[in-house]
């Protein structure tokens, strides 16, 4: 990429500003989903490594009120951290003042410093989350040069990635966020072919300009998830009581024709009469799901047929899951396309953040991927092929 990157930059004895994106689910104050948190090592161990001060932040959750403060404090994440780096890490509960900036004024080279939940900033006029200028300006204050490595939270403009970014002499993209410009960016523009995209997830209306964009880019596409019914509809089957968004049928047809056989829809699904692991279900033809029935995951014949596309891929990305995976009895398709990706050898993999991340991870296959996307909104607007304002603001070399 022409972006500047954290080996263009000079980090010795400087006060180098990181920005990552700790936004990780927890649970009663416990990360239940650590991979930001690894993702984001390298950047900073290259800068303790290599002499410079790494002053670490990040958002995590929505503040609204006062009583959301507590719960998205950065301090167990900042434990952490500190665990995973087996390095020190100083926490500063603040985000401005007085503390924070003795704190890092004391910094030794190889120091790092995390401080609070830049979003705390949000309670007081959504400084954060609008970009207050001075906000932007006060952060920049506080170091020499700054490195983006919040690739999840780059489809966001916030003071603190673009506003900081233009007010510092030099902007650099930290490793992370490097390599999923590399893997997505890659996959997307110049793609070795054929190139296969596996959409899933509940709603087409979120996927929609994924679509769009990736008619034009992909070889195939193949729709599973609940989005799969209301393509289904668009092509006359009746869906039953599947989740359907009735106002998107006519959109999911001229998808279709535009695609010109391009995108694969399911032959098969798993059909329950309610929405519920318990519920009874049986596995039928997609013309054969019933008035009382719906579709909660896609079926083995559809395995098998993705399964025999996937094989002829060169570069794959998968986004959104193939069936209500969160239940056990409607995991198998999702499990399934997972596979088949994960036991690709000769292609470029990639899980484009959000739930399918999280199955690849729950599933165990990991690592058999080339690259697990840590962005979920701001992937999916990437692979919609969107500019996104965190990777704008970055230098160019
Ligand atoms: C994410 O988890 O998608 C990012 O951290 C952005 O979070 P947000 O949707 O709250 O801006």
């Amino acid at each position: 990429m022409a972006k500047k990157t954290i080996l263009d930059l000079n980090v010795e004895g400087k006060k180098v500003l990181i920005r990552v994106d700790f936004n990780v689910p927890m649970h009663d104050g416990v990360i239940t989903d650590e991979n930001r948190i690894v993702q984001a090592l390298p950047t900073i161990k290259y800068v303790i490594e290599n002499g410079g001060k790494a002053i670490v932040f990040s958002h995590l959750g929505r503040i609204k009120e006062a009583s959301d403060l507590e719960k998205n404090s950065l301090k167990p994440v900042a434990c952490r951290l500190q665990e995973l780096l087996g390095h020190e890490v100083v926490f500063v509960p603040e985000t401005r003042g007085k503390a924070l900036e003795d704190a890092i004024n004391n910094m030794k080279t190889g120091d790092v410093v995390m401080f609070e939940n830049t979003r705390f900033e949000d309670l007081d006029g959504k400084k954060e989350s609008k970009n207050d200028p001075e906000l932007g300006k006060y952060w920049a204050s506080l170091g020499d040069v700054f490195i983006n490595d919040a690739f999840g939270t780059a489809h966001r403009a916030h003071a603190s990635n673009v506003g900081i970014a233009s007010n510092i002499k030099e902007t650099a993209a930290g490793f992370l966020l490097e390599k999923e410009i590399k893997f997505i960016g890659g996959a997307v523009d110049n793609p070795v072919r054929p190139f296969v995209a596996v959409l899933g997830g509940a709603k087409v209306s979120d996927k929609i300009d994924v679509v769009e964009n990736l008619i034009v880019k992909a070889d195939k596409i193949l729709i599973g998830g609940g989005m799969m019914f209301t393509f289904l509809k668009a092509q006359g089957y009746n869906v039953g009581a599947s989740k359907c968004e009735l106002d998107k049928v006519e959109l999911a047809k001229e998808l279709l024709e535009k695609a010109n056989g391009k995108i694969v829809l399911p032959v098969d699904t798993l059909a329950a009469k309610s929405f519920s692991n318990d519920a009874s279900f049986r596995s039928c033809k997609v013309d054969e799901i019933a008035a009382d029935e719906m579709g909660l995951d896609i079926g083995a014949e559809t395995v098998e047929l993705f399964d025999s596309i996937l094989k002829t891929a060169k570069t794959v990305v998968w986004n959104g899951p193939m069936g209500v995976f969160e239940m056990p009895n409607f995991a198998k398709g999702t499990i399934g396309v997972c596979e088949s990706i994960a036991h690709l050898t000769d292609a470029t993999t990639i899980v484009g953040g959000g739930d399918s991340a999280a199955a690849a991870i729950q599933f165990g296959y990991a690592s058999k991927f080339s690259h697990i996307s840590t962005g979920g909104g701001a992937s999916l607007e990437y692979l919609e092929g969107k500019t996104l304002p965190g990777v704008a603001c970055i230098d160019e070399i």
